[in-house]
C-alpha cells in the first residue's frame, strides 16, 4: 500500500501567505510550498517554520521556491500574491497591479498544478478571482475566492463579544462581494439556535454589522503599514481543509456563478460545500426585500469592478 501526504501550495510568502503555511503546517494538512518571487524570503520563511515542527511536533514538510516546478502535484494551491492596501487605499486601488501578478501566477499554475483547487485571496478578491478563473481555464468547482469567512469570522467575533457567548455558538455570515457593499445577514443568524435579537438591541446588531463591513479597514488603519493576516489565513487554511480532509463543510465562499441569485459569469460570495471536488455546490438561499437590494448593490459594485478590469491592459 503506497500513501501520499496531501500537498499545499501558497503563492506569495509574505504576511497573509506564510500565516497560511504556518496554519496548514501545524495542522498536518499536509506537505507545504511557498512560492514567492522573492525566492530568499520563500526560502528563508519555509526553513524558519520547518524548524519549528520539532518544537510543536508536527510531520508536514515546508519547503520554499521561486520556480513553479515546486508546485507540481500539489491538491490545493493558495494565492496570496500580490499587493495589500496601504491606509487610504480602497481594495479597487490595487487592481491594475494585482491583476497583472494574478494572471502570472495563474500562468505558472496552469502549467504546473493543473489538477489542483485554487483558493485566491489576493484583493481586489472578485475581481482576482476571475482573472485567476480566466487564466487558469479551470472549471468552477476548482477556482474559488476567500472572503466570506474571513468577513464571517470578523462578524461571528463581534457578535461574542458583544454577547458574551462563545464563538462556537454563534452562527452569522457575510453574502456579496469582498467590499464596503458586502450583506451581513443578522435574520439568518444565530446563537444556539436562537435569534440574534434575543441577546441584542436592534440597535446593538446594527452597529456590529457595520464594524462588520469596515473590518478590514479597521485593521488597516490600526496597523499603518498593511491588512490583517492571521484571520485571513486561518479562513483561507479553513477552506483548504475541508477540501482536503472532503469535510464538505458548508462555508461562505467566492463562487463563480452560473445563474444563481440571477447573476451569470461573476464571482460573488455566496454559501457553498467544499469537498474533495473543491466547491462542490452553491446554496440559493430565500432573500427578503431588504436583503435582495443589499445583494443587488454588492452585485452592481463587483460589476463595476470588473467593468474597470476590462479597460486594463495586463
Ligand atoms: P504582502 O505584501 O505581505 O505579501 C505579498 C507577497 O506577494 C510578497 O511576499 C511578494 O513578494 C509576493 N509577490 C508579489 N508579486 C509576486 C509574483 N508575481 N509572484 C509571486 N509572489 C509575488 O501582502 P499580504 O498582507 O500577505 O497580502 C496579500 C494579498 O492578500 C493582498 O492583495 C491583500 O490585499 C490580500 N488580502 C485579501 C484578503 C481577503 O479577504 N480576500 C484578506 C487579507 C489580505
Ligand atoms: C481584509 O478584509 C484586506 O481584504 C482584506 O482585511
Amino acid at each position: 500500500m503506497s500513501f501520499q501526504r496531501k500537498k499545499i501550495t501558497v503563492v506569495g510568502a509574505g504576511f497573509v501567505g506564510s500565516t497560511c503555511a504556518h496554519w496548514a503546517a501545524a495542522k498536518e494538512l499536509g506537505d507545504v510550498v511557498l512560492l514567492d518571487i522573492n525566492e530568499g524570503a520563500a526560502q528563508g520563511k519555509a526553513l524558519d517554520l520547518f524548524e519549528a515542527s520539532p518544537v510543536e511536533g508536527f510531520d508536514s514538510k515546508v519547503t520554499g521556491s521561486s520556480d513553479y516546478k515546486a508546485a507540481a502535484g500539489s491538491d490545493v494551491v493558495i494565492i496570496t500574491a500580490g499587493l495589500p492596501r496601504k491606509p487610504g487605499m480602497s481594495r479597487d486601488d490595487l487592481l491594475a497591479t494585482n491583476a497583472k501578478i494574478m494572471k502570472s501566477v495563474c500562468e505558472g499554475i496552469r502549467e504546473h498544478a493543473p489538477n489542483s483547487v485554487v483558493i485566491i485571496v489576493s484583493n481586489p478578491l472578485d475581481a482576482m478571482a476571475f482573472v485567476a478563473k480566466e487564466t487558469l481555464d479551470f472549471p468552477r468547482e476548482r477556482v474559488i475566492g476567500m472572503a466570506g469567512v474571513l468577513d464571517g469570522a470578523r462578524f461571528r467575533s463581534f457578535l461574542a463579544e458583544a454577547t458574551d457567548v462563545s464563538v462556537k455558538d454563534i452562527h452569522a455570515f457575510v453574502l456579496g462581494g469582498h467590499g464596503d457593499t458586502m450583506v451581513p445577514m443578522p435574520r439568518h443568524c444565530s446563537i444556539g439556535g436562537a435569534p440574534l435579537d434575543k441577546f441584542l438591541s436592534q440597535e446593538n446588531i446594527d452597529a456590529i454589522v457595520d464594524r462588520t463591513r469596515k473590518g478590514g479597514a479597521e485593521i488597516v488603519g490600526l496597523l499603518k503599514t498593511g491588512s490583517a493576516y492571521y484571520a485571513p489565513s486561518a479562513s483561507a487554511v479553513q477552506m483548504a481543509e475541508s477540501i482536503l480532509k472532503d469535510q464538505k463543510r458548508i462555508l461562505p465562499c467566492a463562487a463563480y456563478l452560473e445563474g444563481e441569485y440571477g447573476v451569470n459569469g461573476m464571482f460573488l460570495g455566496v454559501i457553498c460545500k467544499l469537498g474533495g471536488n473543491g466547491m462542490e455546490k452553491v446554496i440559493e438561499l430565500d432573500l427578503n426585500e431588504t436583503e435582495q437590494k443589499g445583494l443587488d448593490n454588492s452585485i452592481e459594485a463587483v460589476k463595476e469592478l470588473l467593468s474597470s478590469l476590462e479597460k486594463l491592459d495586463y
